[in-house]
């Protein structure tokens, strides 16, 4: 094998890359979409072997919520595979150590995925981040309480006109977590939606007039709708602003007339709905999930860029062997973060940094199993004050 790891730079090189993620996939229903229109220009990595394109890992540009709001440069990594012929060869290795690099000098701080295993990324310094769960609401018992917000207005739309709508509103959502993706993600959605409009339904919701949320959500079989004694609505997006967003659109999917069952596939694991319906046990929650896997590409722009509760100051020190100028030590504090020589209190390999970053990952947790080294007693308690959030991190975009 005579491998080559470059940026792909023509059209047809991106087709061919994105050709090889969808056979490396096995069971993802390939798109019959030009991949020059949905992918994020001069990004996509690939793996020649004799000039013929048989891996590859891709990137959307764009921003990351950080816990106090801040928006840092953000990759998305995304069509990450490697064809059966060539597996398990260092492909995916050389492939990331490249992408790596090209985030690096792009000047993005972190890189998020979302992932088809388990056991691939975190060797590669990806930890998990944020967790997610599905929720299945039967809308004939479910009764939001009386003190349930009215939320604003909910406007129906027609999906054609409404993706660039949509990306403002997405613009809005502050909360840890949520990230910001560029056109070409937007153009794949809209595609998406497009091969199926007339079963596509997009409720937006306004305050004043403020678009602050949609959902978008979609029959299941639609053929036997009225013999059905469960009929089903998927929601595929729920993008929120604000809690009010939230109620109005809650509001609107559990009074819409035929529907018996709301299907949403990923919902924060503090997702308000839990404690907003009279009886909790119409709702049926999925098992938690991972959602967020989180890269470090620039561990001391991450860390300066999120905010920290008040407590005192711990020296922690980092491991990162693929990229080396993240290893060191810094003293993280409520008010600044900044590298030093002083003695570590704990010690931390850049996965497992990466999985407390957004506060989603408790220190407690991966010290209990040996994940942190502790030098120090009582920093673990300190590192979680100083790192927890007022609620839990969480994207809602698949990718
Ligand atoms: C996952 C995938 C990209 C890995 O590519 P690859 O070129 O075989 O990976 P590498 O040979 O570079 O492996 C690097 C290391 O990761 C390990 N690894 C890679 N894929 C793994 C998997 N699916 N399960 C467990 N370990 C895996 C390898 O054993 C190797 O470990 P080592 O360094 O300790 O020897 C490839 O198998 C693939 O395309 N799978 C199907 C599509 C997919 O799941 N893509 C990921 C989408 S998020």
């Amino acid at each position: 094998m005579t491998l080559e790891i470059r940026n792909l730079s023509t059209p047809e090189e991106v087709r061919s890359a994105l050709g090889a993620f969808f056979r490396s996939m096995v069971g993802l229903p390939p798109l019959t979409l030009d991949a020059a229109t949905i992918t994020d220009p001069g990004r996509y990595i690939g793996a020649l072997d004799e000039g013929r394109v048989i891996g590859g890992t891709d990137s959307y540009s764009g921003y990351l919520v950080v816990p106090g709001g801040t928006r840092v440069p953000h990759a998305a990594v995304t069509h990450v595979g490697v064809l059966p012929t060539h597996r398990r060869r260092g492909v995916l290795r050389r492939l990331l150590a490249a992408q790596f690099d090209d985030l690096a000098r792009r000047g993005e701080v972190v890189a998020t995925l979302r992932a088809s295993e388990a056991v691939i990324y975190e060797r590669f310094g990806y930890g998990v981040a944020s967790s997610a769960r599905s929720v299945r609401v039967d809308a004939r018992r479910a009764r939001l309480r009386p003190t349930h917000p009215e939320g604003g207005r909910i406007v129906l739309v027609d999906d054609a006109v409404t993706t660039s709508r949509l990306r403002d509103i997405a613009g809005l959502v502050e909360s840890p977590g949520s990230i910001g993706l560029p056109e070409p993600w937007w153009e794949l959605q809209r595609l998406r939606r497009a091969g199926d409009p007339a079963s596509v339904h997009v409720a937006v919701h306004r305050t004043g007039d403020v678009d602050d949320g949609f959902v978008i959500y979609r029959p299941e079989g639609s053929d036997h709708w009225f013999e059905s004694s469960e009929r089903t609505i998927t929601v595929t997006d729920f993008v929120a602003a604000n809690d009010s967003a939230r109620a109005g659109l809650w509001r609107h999917l559990l009074s819409l007339d035929l529907v018996d069952v709301i299907d949403i596939a990923a919902v924060p694991l503090d997702d308000p709905i839990v404690v907003a319906v009279d009886d909790r046990r119409s709702l049926t929650l999925g098992p938690e999930r991972d959602e967020t896997w989180l890269r470090l590409i620039d561990v001391e722009a991450a860390l300066g860029a999120r905010a920290y509760a008040e407590e005192d100051p711990v020296s922690v020190a980092v491991v990162d062997p693929q990229l080396p100028s993240n290893s060191g030590i810094y003293e993280i504090g409520s008010k600044s973060v900044r590298r030093t020589d002083a003695r570590p209190d704990v010690t931390v390999d850049v996965s497992a940094l990466g999985a407390t970053y957004l506060g989603g990952t408790r220190w407690r947790q991966l010290a209990a199993v040996g994940r942190v080294t502790v030098h120090r007693d009582d920093a673990i308690r300190r590192l979680d004050v100083l790192f927890g959030t007022d609620r839990l991190p969480f994207s809602g975009t698949s990718f």
